[in-house]
């Protein structure tokens, strides 16, 4: 019984409904018997006002600006973590001792190679396909090779489908872009950091040594830090959705791709840096930012709005301070990072992005590094989808771990016909 009650009036009748609480955040009005006390259903398109899940990996207070992993801080592990760390922490639920990471790293890195029979699949893509598509393709196709981890009721094989995924997803994107730019395919090499591997295997060719830059390196596993995990987001929620009917792990995180791919979600990343591109110099923002206010443009600042961050994003912050690094690392300049933080600048201090409490998102400032490090922007939100896979995995391990996990099965409100009979086809 919870301690504090709700009371809904419906149609004169008093309903109570218990009120959970969690660590933190906001209490939770639990209305799973509403239907059957009332027969009416909530209405929350887009979930705005719904919980679906308990869930222990990620909070989130979007006033504040605050991410917590398990409870740390986001700018404290973008700081001093790894991305294997991170990983680590969220499935497993703590930081792990030296000896664990050492042990996870390990078992990653020898889960990296992909079935040879699958790399030949990459060869029935047209070379121009955007890796996103590809990365659906060959994610789905994991389940038809690694038959020996899909029982989800055995933790063992939720276990070793998990890390199969999180070791090959750079392996899989590192593919789809040599594939689209007509290069051999590079086997991971198990020496190097599980990012100093992608970025040999994305930017190495077999005639050469591949010298991975420190620097690089260290923004690189930062920005899979920043992508790790972030609550019930689209993409999270399309995972579980597909994992709660039982699908296997690796249909459940082609799904998740799939939604990620969409400019609202992942593919705002690719959308931001094609924006500042197109507007080019400081003097053409006023024009954009006028586009972005009116209601008849179906033009967005891209990068910019969360629907939970009424406030700065966290991510954003850390993100702006590394491309400096990064600019710094490999001596190059790019006047859109001048653009961005202009175009930032007048945003902030218009009425119509304050009033609506719009901040740079995670993906403003992503692209400035990506490019600069070489990526193509069709690559960025394949490197987004690589990061999310840990917590996609996670959050599809914690909610099949649930003994109160249910199929979900969202209903709605109808608005079309009522019943009619069939007409004949002589008579319409
Ligand atoms: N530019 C101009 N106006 C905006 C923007 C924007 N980027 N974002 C929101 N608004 C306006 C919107 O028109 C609406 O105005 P009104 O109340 O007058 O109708 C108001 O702000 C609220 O917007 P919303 O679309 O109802 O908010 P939402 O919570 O449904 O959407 C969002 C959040 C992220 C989809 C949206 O802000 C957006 O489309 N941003 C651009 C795309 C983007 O950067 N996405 C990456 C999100 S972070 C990474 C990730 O999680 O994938």
């Amino acid at each position: 019984m919870a301690d504090k009650q709700a009371t809904l009036n419906v149609d004169g009748n008093d309903v109570e409904f218990p009120v959970l609480q969690g660590s933190t955040g906001p209490d939770v009005i639990d209305i799973r018997k509403l239907y059957g006390s009332t027969g009416k259903f909530t209405f929350d398109p887009g979930y705005k006002s719904t919980a679906s899940c308990e869930s222990a990996l990620t909070y989130i207070d979007g006033q504040e600006g605050v991410l917590l992993h398990r409870g740390y801080p986001i700018g404290q592990l973008a700081e001093s973590s790894s991305f294997m760390e991170v990983a680590y922490l969220l499935l497993n639920g703590e930081l792990p001792q030296e000896q664990e990471l050492n042990h996870f790293e390990y078992t990653i890195s020898h889960h990296t190679m992909l079935h040879e029979q699958l790399r030949h699949l990459y060869q029935g893509f047209r070379r121009d396909a955007h890796p996103m598509a590809i990365m659906c393709g060959v994610v789905g196709a994991l389940s038809a090779f690694y038959h020996d981890s899909t029982d989800i009721s055995d933790p063992e094989h939720r276990k070793i489908s998990s890390h199969r995924l999180i070791a090959k997803m750079p392996t899989i994107a590192a593919a789809a872009y040599k594939y689209s730019i007509g290069q051999p395919m590079l086997y991971p090499d198990n020496s190097l950091s599980y990012t100093g591997n992608f970025l040999r295997m994305t930017f190495g060719v077999p005639a050469e040594e591949y010298e991975v830059i420190p620097e690089v390196e260290k923004a690189m596993d930062r920005i899979f830090i920043l992508h790790a995990d972030h609550e019930q987001n689209a993409s999270t929620s399309t995972v579980r959705l597909a994992g709660s009917s039982g699908a296997n792990p690796f249909a459940c995180i082609a799904a998740g791709i799939a939604c990620l791919w969409g400019p609202a979600h992942g593919g705002a990343n690719e959308a931001a840096l094609n924006m500042l591109r197109e507007i080019g110099t400081p003097d053409k923002i006023p024009h954009y930012i006028e586009r972005a206010k009116d209601k008849n443009d179906p033009f967005r600042l891209m990068g910019f709005g969360h629907r939970v961050y009424k406030n700065y994003d966290p991510r954003a912050t850390v993100m702006q301070k590394t491309v400096r690094e990064v600019f710094d690392a490999l001596k190059v300049d790019d006047p859109v990072f001048e653009t961005a933080l202009r175009l930032e600048e007048i945003a902030l201090n218009d009425d119509y992005f304050v009033e609506k409490k719009l901040f740079p998102n995670v993906d403003f400032y992503s692209g400035i590094i990506l490019s600069a490090i070489g990526f193509p922007t069709t690559m960025f939100t394949a490197l987004f989808a690589l990061a999310r896979t840990v917590g996609w995995v996670a959050q599809w391990n914690e909610m099949i771990s649930d003994p109160g996990q249910v199929i979900g099965r969202p209903r709605q409100l109808y608005t079309g016909p009522t019943q009619r009979d069939y007409i004949p086809m002589d008579k319409r």
